[in-house]
């Protein structure tokens, strides 16, 4: 690099580093990204470094203070404890290294998403695709504090949740573990998951960063094939970081990376995306986590910024049971290994200290140093002991959780055909009524035990609450659908006939029930899970977008015979329902996703006006239903020979609702639809700017000018493409060619935010069924999330709903924006949403903030949010289709 003579001192520094770390990853022959494809070129990531330290930004500043301080007083071994995990036979599926000279017990890290994985006496949630199919951060909230409490009375310190891919593929074997298809909802289910689960003290693990859009061949240390999520920077930006970014700004203590590549570039060191986006530009104060043997490599991890690996050992397969003492483990990519990069200079130790304190700045900032219960259990027993220890204390955690189970199960259900007044069914005009399919009734083994061997839920058997992998919980029960209406039933009509025929497949027994039947309830499924299990020839990913288990015969045949045919689906995600949803016999059809152990009791409420807790539908699709698989923009990629499969964004921020408007393809049910048992009518829209026309300009001045010297860190280091680009060629021993390395002028200069500036509102888009503009948060966090000021409020935006009908009820409202918008393309965005409850009759006033960044664009040039100009279109609907009011909002 000859021309460094020519760069200013201050980066010097960083350019001395970077060539140290090219000299150190040249040296390496393990996890250096081949040279991309041809015709991938362009798809590389850059380099960026060094990893930012930990700032202390926000309300972080006295726990990162109180880290400094504790990891000042340790050694270097004791340091690399915080960093490694001890291997998968600890009592929680990630446990980190403790150090007994100051007492520090260790952290445990615990799955999933849904509840607390293998514990006993805990909770089984209904899935996150169901929170975010109620529209409700309340309820979405109430179910991340539920959650939290079991993982802390548990000892859990990180739970690892939530999850929030994009769904980006309908077949995508783990999309049932996020919250579907939209940046803005999955963003504010995330945050209001995180913070239920943090406010009681449990750090949540926000996952899984990032790209991780499919199942086949997405990695981890042995795989050996795994993909490379190909993703331009605006995509990245406007769509798959949307919602970490809201769980940065929300405060997230941890986040984990993922098992496949991002440009070529593995997730977990990929030092573009960890260093410049995540800890840079997001200003992000907690630790982020290998995702379990995501890693392929030790030294590019460390330098690219990631700060903990876990499990710790190499890789599944590869020598599992090693030292229990990290420090000293050899089997691993860091442990003893870290402390000899330290030692021959690949590694400074401020990196390693700048790790601890992040992760030590988590543990004191969600006050675990203070009455933190101890781990109480053991993810490899249900037992009390194991090889005569003590591991298993039973402890129960559930409390009155299966009451908020229920709610949020009846509230996630979908509405998406109702004729001739099928439903809801009261148990006095039954005379007789048949349940069908297997997915009515309880599993033969027992709701956690699968016949096929395979544990994590990896089988299709009995009614589906959850999919299977590692986002699963056991179910302390589960009630399936028969016993709930049998129970429901009798308790008002002893004398009703009840026959249930679970058996999918014999159509003469079926048809004989349904003939005899005046209401004919079918159950019918579809499964998907994480690619370590195959289920009915399903690698995680579905294979289809259809019913499982003779799921369509069973409608058409019980319909045949049957004109009052209502249809129950438990499914992970969109199925396709061509083949027999038009039939005039199904006269209704019930969307419920997966809703945790009290299903049954949840489809009655939704069923039966006379249960005690009746519930009138009010669930809105989080993803759109297609009327075939090949109208949704991408598919999973199932057959490949490459080492690296490329999968290439090519859809751009349009996936979902958004490429359907694009390309004007008819869905079967659009984005946000869902049906009630009464009718809602709008009025009265009024959007209000909260900030005039200059004091919105200040306020990007200053969101631009704080973030300057970190835009220009940023994208100088990442417009750095030749010095980027010529490092990763480097690496593949291509010569160097630094001639057109742009110059830098300024050295990565600290990002501060003035945390007095008036706090953020809602990261919820929470609405308040008054007039008055919502109020202002009261916790500033400075730079966290990037600029605060994207998240103010600019303008609310208000209406009247009215129940027209006849019954009490939910209505889910929906703000879109645009077009024109500034977005690169002409369709609507979701920027905000209420769920508000009326009685018959009644009027309420619905208020929708819009922050900054709600109506600002990523500019790849410019490195920052743009606010969109002139006039932007508001959108006021009862889905993504069916819009009831329009207006503009001047900007
Ligand atoms: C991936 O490559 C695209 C296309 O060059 C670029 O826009 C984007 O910023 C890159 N992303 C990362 C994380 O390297
Ligand atoms: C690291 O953690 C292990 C496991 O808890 C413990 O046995 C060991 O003493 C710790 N090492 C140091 C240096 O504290
Ligand atoms: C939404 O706002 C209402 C009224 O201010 C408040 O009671 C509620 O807790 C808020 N919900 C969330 C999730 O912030
Ligand atoms: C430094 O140590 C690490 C871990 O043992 C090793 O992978 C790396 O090759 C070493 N680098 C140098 C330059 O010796
Ligand atoms: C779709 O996959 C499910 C689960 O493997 C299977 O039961 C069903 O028969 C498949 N449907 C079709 C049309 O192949
Ligand atoms: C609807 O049910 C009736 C029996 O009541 C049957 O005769 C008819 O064929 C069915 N229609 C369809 C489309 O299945």
């Amino acid at each position: 690099m000859s021309s460094s003579s020519t760069l200013r001192p201050g980066l010097l520094r960083i350019l001395s580093l970077a060539l140290l770390a090219v000299h150190v990853l040249s040296d390496v022959t393990t996890g250096i990204p081949d040279a991309a494809p041809p015709g991938f070129e362009e798809w590389e990531s850059p380099i960026f470094l060094p990893a930012p330290d930990v700032k202390g930004s926000g309300d972080w500043a006295s726990a990162v203070a109180r880290a400094r301080t504790f990891v000042k007083g340790l050694t270097l071994p004791e340091k690399i404890n915080v960093t490694t995990g001890v291997d998968v036979l600890g009592r929680c599926v990630g446990n980190t290294g403790t150090i007994p000279r100051l007492g520090w017990a260790g952290l445990c890290l615990e799955d999933s998403p849904l509840g607390v994985r293998f514990a006993d006496f805990a909770s089984a949630f209904p899935a996150a695709i169901n929170a975010a199919a109620t529209w409700d951060v309340d309820l979405i909230k109430a179910r991340g504090v539920a959650m939290g409490e079991e993982h802390r009375g548990k000892g859990v310190n990180v739970a690892l949740g939530p999850m929030t891919n994009m769904g980006r593929v309908a077949a995508g074997g783990r999309n049932w573990e996020g919250f579907g298809g939209d940046p803005f909802l999955s963003g504010a289910a995330t945050v209001a998951t995180i913070e239920g689960i943090q406010s009681v003290g449990v750090i949540a693990n926000v996952k899984h960063f990032i790209g991780n859009e499919q199942e086949h061949y997405r990695g981890g240390s042995s795989a050996p094939q795994i993909t490379s999520s190909n993703i331009d920077d605006k995509t990245l930006h406007e769509l798959y970081l949307w919602p970490f970014a809201e769980a940065v700004h929300a405060g997230v203590g941890s986040v984990m990376c993922s098992y496949q590549h991002v440009n070529q570039t593995q997730a977990c060191q990929n030092s573009k995306l960890i260093n410049g986006v995540l800890k840079e530009e997001l200003g992000f104060q907690g630790f982020i986590v290998s995702d379990w043997a995501a890693m392929i490599n030790g030294v590019q991890p460390a330098l690219a910024g990631l700060d903990m690996n876990m499990p710790g050992f190499v890789g599944y397969g590869v020598g599992e049971q090693n030292n229990p003492d990290p420090s000293t483990a050899t089997n691993s990519y860091w442990g003893a290994a870290l402390i000899d990069m330290v030692k021959n200079g690949s590694v400074p130790e401020s990196r390693v200290d700048d790790m601890v304190t992040r992760t030590i700045a988590a543990w004191y900032k969600m006050g675990q140093d203070k009455n933190y219960p101890h781990v109480s259990f053991s993810q490899l027993t249900q037992q009390t002991y194991l090889n005569g220890e003590k591991v298993n204390e039973h402890v129960n955690v559930q409390a009155d959780h299966y009451k908020l189970i229920r709610k949020i199960g009846a509230a996630s259900t979908i509405l998406l055909k109702n004729t001739k007044s099928a439903l809801p069914l009261s148990v006095k005009s039954l005379k007789r009524i048949g349940v069908f399919g297997s997915d009515a009734g309880p599993h033969p083994l027992g709701p956690n035990i699968c016949s096929n061997g395979q544990n994590d839920k990896g089988c299709s058997e009995g009614t589906l609450a959850m999919g299977w992998g590692s986002g699963t919980a056991n179910f302390p029960y589960l009630i399936d659908p028969l016993a709930a209406i049998t129970q429901h039933i009798q308790s008002i009509n002893p004398t009703v006939v009840i026959e249930g025929v679970l058996d999918d497949y014999n159509l003469k027994a079926q048809s004989s029930v349904a003939a005899v039947s005046d209401t004919c309830l079918v159950f019918v499924n579809a499964d998907s899970g994480e690619g370590y299990l195959t289920v009915d020839g399903n690698a995680g990913d579905r294979n289809n977008l259809t019913l499982w288990a003779n799921g369509e015969k069973l409608i058409q045949n019980v319909a045949a015979s049957c004109p009052n045919t209502i249809v129950v689906q438990h499914v992970v995600g969109p199925v396709l329902v061509e083949s027999w949803i038009d039939n005039p016999n199904v006269t209704a059809v019930l969307h419920a996703g997966i809703p945790g152990q009290e299903t049954g009791n949840a489809i009655v409420d939704v069923l039966f006006s006379d249960s005690p807790q009746a519930t009138n539908p009010s669930g809105r699709l989080p993803y759109t239903i297609a009327k075939q698989r090949g109208d949704y923009p991408a598919d999973i990629l199932y057959q490949s020979n490459e080492k690296v499969p490329q999968i290439t964004y090519t859809e751009g921020v349009s996936i979902d609702y958004k490429w359907f408007d694009l390309k004007n393809i008819e869905p079967r049910f659009e984005f946000g639809f869902g049906l009630s048992y009464t009718s809602f009518s709008y009025s009265g829209l009024q959007v209000s700017k909260s900030r005039g026309r200059r004091e919105i300009e200040a306020l990007h001045r200053t969101s631009t000018t704080a973030r300057s010297s970190a835009a220009a860190s940023s994208s100088k280091l990442s417009s750095f493409p030749h010095a980027a680009s010529s490092t990763s060629a480097a690496v593949s021993s291509a010569p160097v060619s630094s001639a057109s390395a742009p110059v830098v002028s300024s050295a990565p200069a600290s990002v501060s935010v003035s945390a007095s500036a008036s706090a953020s509102a809602s990261a919820s888009g929470n609405a308040t069924s008054t007039a008055s503009a919502p109020p202002a948060g009261s916790s500033p966090v400075g730079d966290v999330g990037g600029p605060a000021e994207l998240y103010k409020t600019i303008a609310t935006v208000s209406f009247k709903v009215k129940n027209s009908g006849k019954v009490a009820g939910n209505e889910v409202s929906q703000l879109y924006i645009g077009p024109p918008n500034s977005f690169g393309v002409t369709q609507k965005a979701l920027r905000g949403f209420a769920r508000t409850f009326l009685n018959p009759g009644q009027t309420k006033t619905v208020t929708i903030p819009l922050r900054l960044k709600d109506v600002s664009s990523w500019d790849v040039e410019k490195q920052k949010w743009v606010q969109s100009s002139g006039q932007l279109k508001v959108y006021i609907g009862k889905s993504s289709r069916n819009i009831e009011l329009q207006g503009t909002l001047n900007l």
